[in-house]
């Protein structure tokens, strides 16, 4: 078990520059729908991160061919829609929720048998909100007690194409339904309560699939075509947000700090944590804004000062999901309070984030109010929080990355522990915080 721990910045704060790592999200599909095209797709900035690596895993255990040929530059020859083959092991997604939902998808939409095993975390998270609806298009599950991993699947002869109400905008329940529509003849339908993510249909459609979205009255319609020819495709992953939000909040809270963050992906369903962090006073210009591989991006430069207390929109939740641990961090030096109220979500990722963000927050001398959906943190206007605490990463690398940035700006050092899930999304992690000037260290 690998512990970290943040030392608080003496001086002027970080300054310098940062590449933000290649989009999880992005890159755990550019290597899915790879293996679904018919010819050889060519990614370069693939995180390469466990949660990705797994994907690759899993992907070359389905039939497709995944080749590294260079730093964050891999090929994969695809089998085509319909031509997955059955794997000889269990795939192991790890910890990740997204490997391991949208593989399901796949399966389901293929006549095949595959077992999914996953880390602690993993195994822990519920699945049902994915084997509800791809069991309604054939497929059949057998899993633990309340639709927990290890779990297998069998995909019907040929899956049903279906109209699904979602109950959560989860970008996860979506992409699965839509993945498994993929094989099913004619046209699969997704309803959401509120747009969630969007790369899933962004990219099927820049794969040749015939993918349309509807938004009207806050909620997203989405449906697909099923049984096209994908053609394999040229992706250019775009920096991950929500990994360059640690090295932003960073900036933000240590006064004098000037720090680039280069390649931030900025597609509006993913970036809504610097608007809020806009709306608290945070001083983060938008430089070179450009298109690539069809998302926006642009270069953050964000510089140190005073924060003040604001409300989180809970109509914006989807668009900063994974944000909010360190938002809390920003909440915690801001002046004022902070709400963060419809996010009952994040009791359901890597770790029961309400939960574990409260109780650590409360070790290292902040004040938070826990809600049944939310928190609000009661900011100390600047002044560091207590720090010296030990926190367990929970299985949860934003919850290990947030403490270690609260522990910059603490009186005393934070320790986290079970810090090696970091690897999981961000491995460059430290060493992009160390290049910015900041004492971590590995222990
Ligand atoms: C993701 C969707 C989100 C997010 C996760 C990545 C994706 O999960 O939290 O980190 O790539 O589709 P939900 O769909 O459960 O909201």
């Amino acid at each position: 078990m690998a512990t970290i721990i943040a030392h608080p910045l003496t001086g002027s704060g970080l300054s310098g520059t940062i590449t933000a790592p290649g989009d999880k999200s992005v890159s755990h599909r550019s290597l899915m729908f790879g293996a679904l095209a018919v010819g050889q797709t060519r990614i370069s900035g693939l995180l390469e991160g466990e949660d990705v690596r797994a994907t690759a895993n899993a992907v070359a255990a389905l039939g497709a061919t995944v080749v590294r040929t260079g730093e964050g530059t891999w090929t994969v020859d695809g089998v085509g829609v319909g031509g997955l083959s059955e794997p000889e092991k269990a795939l192991d997604l790890g910890n990740s929720g997204t490997g391991a939902r949208l593989l399901m998808g796949l399966v389901a939409g293929h006549p095949i048998t595959a077992t999914f095993t996953g880390d602690a975390s993993l195994s822990k998270r519920p699945m049902n909100r994915v084997t509800e609806p791809l069991s309604r298009m054939g497929a059949v599950f057998h899993g633990r007690e309340g639709g927990r991993l290890p779990m297998t699947v069998t995909g019907p002869d040929l899956a049903m194409p279906i109209d699904y109400t979602s109950p959560v905008a989860s970008a996860q329940v979506k992409s699965a339904v839509l993945l498994a529509g993929l094989n099913a003849p004619g046209v699969t339908t997704v309803r959401e309560p509120k747009p969630s993510r969007d790369h899933t249909e962004n990219m099927l459609r820049q794969f040749g699939a015939d993918v349309t979205s509807r938004t009207g009255d806050g909620t997203n319609v989405v449906s697909i075509t099923g049984q096209p020819e994908l053609s394999p495709q040229t992706i250019v992953v775009p920096g991950d947000p929500s990994s360059a939000a640690f090295a932003v909040v960073a900036a933000l809270i240590l006064p004098g700090s000037d720090v680039t963050v280069c390649n931030v992906g900025l597609n509006p369903l993913r970036a809504g944590l610097f608007e809020v962090l806009r709306a608290m006073g945070g001083r983060i210009d938008v430089l070179g804004e450009r298109l690539e591989g069809g998302e926006p991006v642009g270069d953050l430069r964000v510089r140190g000062g005073a924060l003040k207390g604001t409300i989180a929109p809970p109509a914006n939740a989807a668009s900063m999901i994974d944000e909010y641990p360190v938002l809390c961090v920003a909440a915690a030096l801001a002046e004022g309070a902070t709400e963060m109220r419809g996010i009952e979500e994040l009791r359901v990722k890597e770790s029961d984030r309400i939960a574990v963000m409260v109780a650590g927050l409360r070790a290292a001398g902040v004040e938070v109010e826990e809600h049944d959906d939310g928190m609000t943190v009661h900011g100390a206007g600047g002044k560091p929080p207590a720090g010296g605490c030990s926190i367990d990463a929970s299985h949860d690398h934003r919850i290990a990355m947030s403490f270690l940035v609260l522990g910059l700006a603490a009186a005393q050092p934070v320790e986290v522990t079970g810090a090696e899930t970091i690897a999981t999304s961000y491995p460059a992690f430290t060493a992009h915080l160390q290049g910015l000037g900041a004492t971590i260290e590995t222990r």
